[in-house]
């Protein structure tokens, strides 16, 4: 199938390792030119350099921690400076977090609500214009499962989440008139090295291995499809939902899941 993505180009935000990573390196495929945003310098720059060469497209890395409205103005300044205009985002950058309710300081929900929330709403606000320049774009916010069904050992990932979810259909309510789709994916079990750096750390002086350990977080968390997917199951699906082949698609929450979500939402 065509997806009809080539010479077009797309900001990534959390795009250099895991879903991210594998969400530029999709479309890149596609011949879509990316800019990829993280905190680390050396693996944006280490990482744009790759795709460039690899998939023969213009690849610039930005370093940005998009909490912070200072570095979304130098996310938008590259991207007018490089291409005049945009036609995708993916609002993808997150991160777990560990505290109860009780615990965590004010400090740790206004990291996550800049972090999951008002990212998406600041690069909105900055790269809106710039998608208008093009004549229309997507969008795509990367929630979680956890946004309905939550995981009961991270309350601010799961409400900053949520929020997401609902800040992204009033998104798609408000940009369609300007011939942008916004829609949200909401993943399972995704196994980034990020997992796996985890599994090892968690299982090492323990008789159990990593393998193991993943083995028994899906079990666990009775998926039904029984493993967790690659980041490259999910960026088949990304890529899909940012091309123009997606264009009645709006204002949806998609499960990538393998079947976890328990109801019917
Ligand atoms: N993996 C899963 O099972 C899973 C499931 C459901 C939802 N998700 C969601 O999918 C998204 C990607 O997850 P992942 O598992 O691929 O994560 P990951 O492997 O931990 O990668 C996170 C990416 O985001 C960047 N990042 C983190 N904080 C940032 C900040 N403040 N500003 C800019 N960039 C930042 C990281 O780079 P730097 O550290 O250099 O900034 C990295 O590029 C997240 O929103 C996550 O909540 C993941």
């Amino acid at each position: 199938m065509d997806l009809k993505l080539k010479g077009k180009t797309a900001v990534i935000t959390g795009g250099t390792v895991g879903i991210g990573l594998a969400a530029a390196e999709g479309l890149a495929r596609e011949g879509v030119h990316v800019v990829i945003c993280a905190r680390s310098r050396a693996e944006v720059h280490n990482q744009a350099k790759r795709i460039s060469v690899a998939h023969d497209v213009k690849a610039i890395g930005v370093e940005a921690d998009v909490s912070d409205p200072e570095a979304i103005a130098r996310i938008a300044a590259a991207v007018k400076t490089e291409f005049g205009g945009l036609d995708i985002l993916i609002n993808n950058a997150g991160t777990g977090s560990n505290e109860t309710i009780m615990d965590a300081p004010d400090a740790k929900w206004e990291y996550y609500w800049n972090l999951h929330v008002m990212a998406a709403v600041r690069l909105s606000r900055a790269l809106v214009p710039l998608m208008e320049a093009h004549g229309g774009g997507v969008i795509l916010n990367n929630a979680s499962i956890c946004a309905t069904q939550p995981l009961g050992y991270e309350p601010i990932y799961n409400v900053t989440k949520a929020a997401l979810v609902m800040l992204s259909k009033n998104m798609a309510n408000e940009f369609i008139a300007k011939k942008i789709r916004v829609n949200t994916i909401n993943p399972g079990l995704i196994l980034t090295p990020d997992w796996r750096k985890t599994a090892t750390q968690l299982t090492e002086g323990t008789d159990s291995t990593a393998d193991q350990y993943l083995d028994q977080v899906v079990k666990d968390l009775a998926v039904p499809i029984g493993r967790f997917a690659t980041p490259e199951e999910l960026a088949h699906f990304i890529v899909f939902l940012c091309s123009p082949v997606a264009s009645y698609s709006v204002g949806s929450s998609y499960y990538v899941d393998g079947g976890m979500l328990k109801t019917i939402a």
